[in-house]
Formats: C-alpha cells, structure tokens, sequence
C-alpha cells in the first residue's frame, strides 16, 4: 500500500481487493461484537471544505470504533478558510495527529497535502475523485453478487468525481464498464486514457443511457449538479434530460440488477423515486459500507 489514499488510479488491483477482504473483516468483527481497537490512541483530523453527512459520520464513528479519536476542522473556522499554506497544514497537523481525511474543491489540494504530511491523507472527496465512496460500492456490489471480475457495471449521468472512480475501481477489479453521458459531460481525460489503455475488461462510452445499461449487472447514478456547481443547476437539468434511471431504463438491464446511489439523491432527477425506493436496501447497504469501507482504509495506513 502507498503512504495515502489520494485516488484510485494510485492502488493496484491488489491494494484493492486487499482494502475489500479487511472492509469484510472489519464489517463481520462490528457485527459480532469482536474487539478490533486496532487504532488506540491515534487521532485522525478531518478537514472539510464541502459539506458532508455520511463521510463526517462514518469517519469519525469508524475512528472510534477503531479505538481512536477523530477531530472535525471547518475550512471556514480553520485557519484553512483565510488561506494558511497547505503546506503548513500538512507540516503542524503531521506533529499532533496520525492521519487526515480531507474534502475539498480541488484534488491538486489533496496532492500536495499528501506531499508535505508525515502523516497519511485520504482523499474525502474533491472534484475529481471519490475513492472512498467507490470502495463501499465494490464492497457492496461483491457482498450482494459474491464477485466483481466479468460483471458489467453502468453509470448514467455527469462525468464527475464518481464516474471518474467507478471507472478506475470497475476496470482495476475486472468489471466491465460503461459509461453514458451527454456531451460536454465527459469523465476526466486522465481516467479516459486510463480506461482505453486497459487490456482485459471492456470500457465504453456512449451518449445513450439505453446502450450503457444494456445487460448490466450493476446500475450507478450520482447527481447531476455536484457541490461547487449550483449555479449551473438549470442548465444541467435541461442537458441532462433523458438521463434519468427509472423503470424504463432498468427493463434494459439484466433483470434483478443491482442499483447504487452514493447519496444523497434527488428523486425525480437522476433517479426516479420508484427505482430510488425499490433498490433503497442495497442504496443504504451502500452507505452502511462507507464506515467498514473507511474502517479498512484507516487501519491499513495507519497502524503504523
Ligand atoms: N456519499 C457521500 O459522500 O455523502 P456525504 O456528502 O454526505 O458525505
Ligand atoms: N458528485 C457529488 C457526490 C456527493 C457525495 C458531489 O461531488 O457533490
């Protein structure tokens, strides 16, 4: 494993199936009761600069189960907020705590705190990446269908931070992906040129949800307007139209597919609220798996 977790084009294949058997460790010894306070007396620092509800909460539940500690930093009520170096950042949180989980803007942020910390990052979202996320995603998809190598995964909507992780963590677990997206939306470039260097799984890009979905074995959407972008809502309503997964979309798909939503979700948008409530078990199985997903994550970089 690397010293951070920054993105998912950072792991190997292996780096994450082994994140996936300890999340499946971590989920069983919280179910049953067993010690696993593998991270006494360690300190975890949140840093966010975006709202959040499940990454606060699960990281910092998931520090406590672990036997540690989690300190929750505001880019607003920090001194982040009025524009502290970075690298100052990384340098006196690297002298009081043992690792960082930060949400941002920008993923270049994220890279060079990593750069000048002592101390692991992980990557809480930026605009580019969301590798936590689609960690508990794997995690969940493998629970439910017992493998990931040889299924198809489809995602319908923007081309953001989700895509771009699913895309990676899909292709780099032997998932076949396919992505639909209106034009203009497209994923990152690096990840496009990531996915079409890949040998072995198939990618595939199309303006057609009908075409991506196509015997799917998994279905993920994510809204269409990210944080950082609600200026641009009416507009993307409008470029978005007909990228909505409702029942019709999912009659394409093998049937008993699996739905993902990284939430929160707006119904009536990128999901329909039929589809939303039909496959809600699997949606919250999803978030529930943010906390072992993390748990994993935290113990491998930080048990020192
Ligand atoms: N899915 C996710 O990251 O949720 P939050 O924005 O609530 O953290
Ligand atoms: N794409 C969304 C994900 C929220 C968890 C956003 O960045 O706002």
């Amino acid at each position: 494993m690397q010293k951070d977790l920054l993105k998912l084009l950072d792991l190997s294949s292996q780096d994450i199936l082994d994140i996936l058997d300890t999340a499946d460790q971590m989920k069983y010894s919280q179910k049953h009761g067993l010690d696993h306070a593998y991270l006494r007396g360690k300190t975890l620092a949140m840093i966010f600069e975006k709202n959040s509800t499940r990454t606060r909460v699960s990281f910092e539940v998931g520090m406590y189960q672990l036997g540690g500690h989690a300190l929750f930093l505001s880019g607003k009520d920090s001194q982040i907020g009025r524009g502290e170096p970075v690298e100052d950042t990384a340098r006196v949180l690297s002298r009081y705590c043992d690792g960082i989980m930060i949400r941002t803007f920008a993923q270049q942020e994220v890279e060079e705190l990593a750069r000048h910390a002592a101390i692991p990052v992980i990557n809480g979202l930026t605009d580019f990446s969301h590798p936590c996320q689609v960690l508990a995603d794997l995690m969940t998809i493998r629970e439910r269908l017992t493998r990931l190598e040889g299924l198809k995964l489809a995602f319908v909507g923007d081309g953001n931070n989700m895509a771009n992780s699913l895309i990676v963590g899909g292709l780099k677990c032997g998932m076949d992906v396919s992505v639909a997206c209106p034009e203009g939306y497209d994923p990152d470039e690096r990840v496009l040129a990531f996915a079409r260097g890949m040998s072995g799984p198939r990618f595939e890009l199309t303006r057609t949800p009908a075409q991506a979905v196509r015997e799917a074995d998994v279905v993920v959407t994510d809204v269409w307007a990210s944080m950082g972008q609600e200026e641009e809502r009416q507009q993307r309503l409008r470029d978005f139209s007909g990228y909505c997964v409702d029942e019709a979309l999912l009659s394409q798909a093998k049937p008993g597919c699996m739905v993902q939503h990284c939430l929160p979700a707006h119904r009536g948008e990128e999901i329909s609220a039929q589809v939303f409530e039909a496959h809600a078990q699997e949606i919250f199985e999803e978030a529930e798996n943010r906390l072992h997903a993390q748990k994993a994550v935290m113990y491998l970089l930080m048990k020192g």
